[in-house]
This record gives C-alpha cells, structure tokens and sequence, in this order.
C-alpha cells in the first residue's frame, strides 16, 4: 500500500544490485510513494547488467559511481540534482563489501590492505558522499540520509569479521555527520540496523544461513525482510521522521533486545 509518503521528493539510492538487494525494495517502494529518484552503484555492477535492466524497469535513470571515488561522487552529486530537477531530499547508503570475508582469511590472520579497502567502501564511502554532497550544495534543507547496518557493529558476531568495525565506523559517522548536517541544514542522518537478509553481500559471509534460521528464532517477529526495511525506509525518509536523528535504529524483529529464548534453552525450538 502507497501512502505518497515521498510525494515530490528526491533521492539518490545506492546499492541496488540485483533482484534481492535491499536497496532494490527500497528504491521500489520510494518510486511507490512518488519521489523520483536517481540509481547508482560501482562501475562494476554495471558491467553485470541487472542495474541498468532495473533502472528501465522503474523508468529512472542509473549513474556509475564507485563510492571510494571523490571524482565519481563529485560527477554523481552535480549530476543527479540535474536529473531530477533540484536538490536531494534523500540518500540511501546500501553498500558493503569485506575483501577479508571475500579471501576466506580468518579474523585472528588479517591482510591489512584489504582491510583498508574494506574500511573504504564500507564505511568511509558513507563520509565520503555526505561531504561531496554537501560541498556541492545538493542537498535539500530538511532532508534525511540513511545507511544500512548491523549488529555486530556493537556485539561480537565472529562469522562478521572485519566488517563489524566498518558497520562500527559507519554508525559513528551517522552520529558525526548528523550534526553537522543538522545544524546547518535540518537533514537527519540515521542508520539502520537489519536483520540478517537473503542477498549477494548477506550471504557470502560464512555460515550465513545457519545464523539466518538462528536470529529468526531467537526474534519474537522472525528476521525482517528487505520489503519491511524498505517500508521501514520510506517512514525515515518521509517528513514524519523529521525530528529523528544521529541514531542507530534496530529493525530486527526485537531480535536486539533478547537475552535469552527459552525455547532454544530447552531444546524445544530447534536450530537446523
Ligand atoms: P547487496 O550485495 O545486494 O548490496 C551491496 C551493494 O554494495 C551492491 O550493490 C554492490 O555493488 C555495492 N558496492 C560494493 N562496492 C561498491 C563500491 N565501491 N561503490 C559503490 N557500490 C558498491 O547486499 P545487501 O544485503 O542488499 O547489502 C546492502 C547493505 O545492507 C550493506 O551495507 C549491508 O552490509 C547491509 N546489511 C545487510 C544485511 C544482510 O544480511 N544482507 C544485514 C544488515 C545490513
């Protein structure tokens, strides 16, 4: 159901991939409560075709920008303003990628470099855009941002590796970046902690599905899903989330707030 939550605004999604992506279901969902919004992800997602088939499905346009990149930032942001016909109201910050995860190294056995370009896409890429878009002027007073994140930013999930001090970095920034950007202009900026979700970057992290029928066990709700997220996106993009801001925002179907289940104790809810 449409609610023309978005009616009249604007944004840049980044992240949607292919069919699973979070962003995918949020970009969907916004074109749903009528903003009209630009796509972009790195040059590489390009090449797989599945962005380019998705912006002609929406009828939207879809720049190439690697989010490490001050000069394809910079492209993007004059760019989608443009395109859209005045300043951005929203930006969705959907992007992760650990190089270590990818490799199989272990946490205790880390290659320093690809850290560092894990750091880089995962969460400096989050700074990055935000001072690209707000040097350029490209955002919209009133205006509100968000990235994805999860929980091991703030736990210990081992399977998580290195990507739980990017998500850590990420929400930091949220914090950081908010206020600068609330003093100055009344844009929120909030991050959004998921569930374990069926996608590309979801799934490549060892043991991903295990966990995913654990944390869906242990959440009285079950794990949400990229549709609920994106629903979920559009109330903090939409005007009635305009006090909200500098926070790390659970949407896990309560799973952060459990100590312990008593089904699992007992044995009487089984995992795997
Ligand atoms: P996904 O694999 O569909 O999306 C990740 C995106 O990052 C892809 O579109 C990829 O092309 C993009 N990306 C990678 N390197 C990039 C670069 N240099 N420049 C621009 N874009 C780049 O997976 P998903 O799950 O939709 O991930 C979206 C966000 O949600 C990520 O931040 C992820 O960490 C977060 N998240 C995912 C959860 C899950 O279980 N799937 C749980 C909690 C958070």
């Amino acid at each position: 159901m449409a609610y023309g939550l978005l009616k009249g605004k604007r944004g840049v999604v980044f992240g949607a991939l292919d069919e699973h992506s979070i962003a995918t279901h949020v970009a969907k969902r916004a074109i749903e409560e009528g903003a009209s919004i630009v796509l972009t992800n790195a040059p590489v997602a390009f090449r797989a075709g599945t962005i380019n088939k998705l912006a002609e499905e929406l009828g939207v346009e879809a720049i190439a920008a690697d989010a490490t990149s001050i000069d394809d930032l910079t492209n993007l942001f004059e760019k989608a303003p443009e395109i859209l016909g005045g300043k951005i109201d929203f930006v969705l910050h959907s992007i992760g990628m650990s190089v270590n995860i990818r490799k199989k190294r272990e946490y205790f056995d880390l290659n320093y470099d690809w850290m560092q370009k894990t750091y880089d896409i995962s969460a400096i890429s989050f700074h990055k855009m935000m001072q690209v878009a707000h040097k350029l002027d490209s955002l919209n007073e009133g205006g509100s941002i968000i990235a994805l994140t999860y929980i091991a930013a703030d736990r210990t999930f081992p399977f998580y590796s290195e990507m739980a001090e990017a998500k850590a970095i990420l929400e930091s920034y949220a914090r950081s970046f908010g206020y600068h950007l609330g003093e100055r202009k009344r844009i929120r900026v909030n991050t959004v902690s998921q569930s374990p979700t069926m996608t590309k970057a979801g799934s490549g992290v060892k043991g991903f599905a295990e966990f995913f029928e654990y944390s869906d066990k242990m959440s009285p709700l079950g794990n949400a899903d990229a549709e609920s997220c994106a629903d979920y996106c559009m109330t903090l993009f939409s005007d009635l989330t305009r006090m909200v801001t500098m926070q790390n925002l659970y949407h896990d179907g309560g799973f952060s707030k459990m100590g312990m289940h008593p089904g699992i104790m007992t044995g009487e809810l089984r995992i795997i």
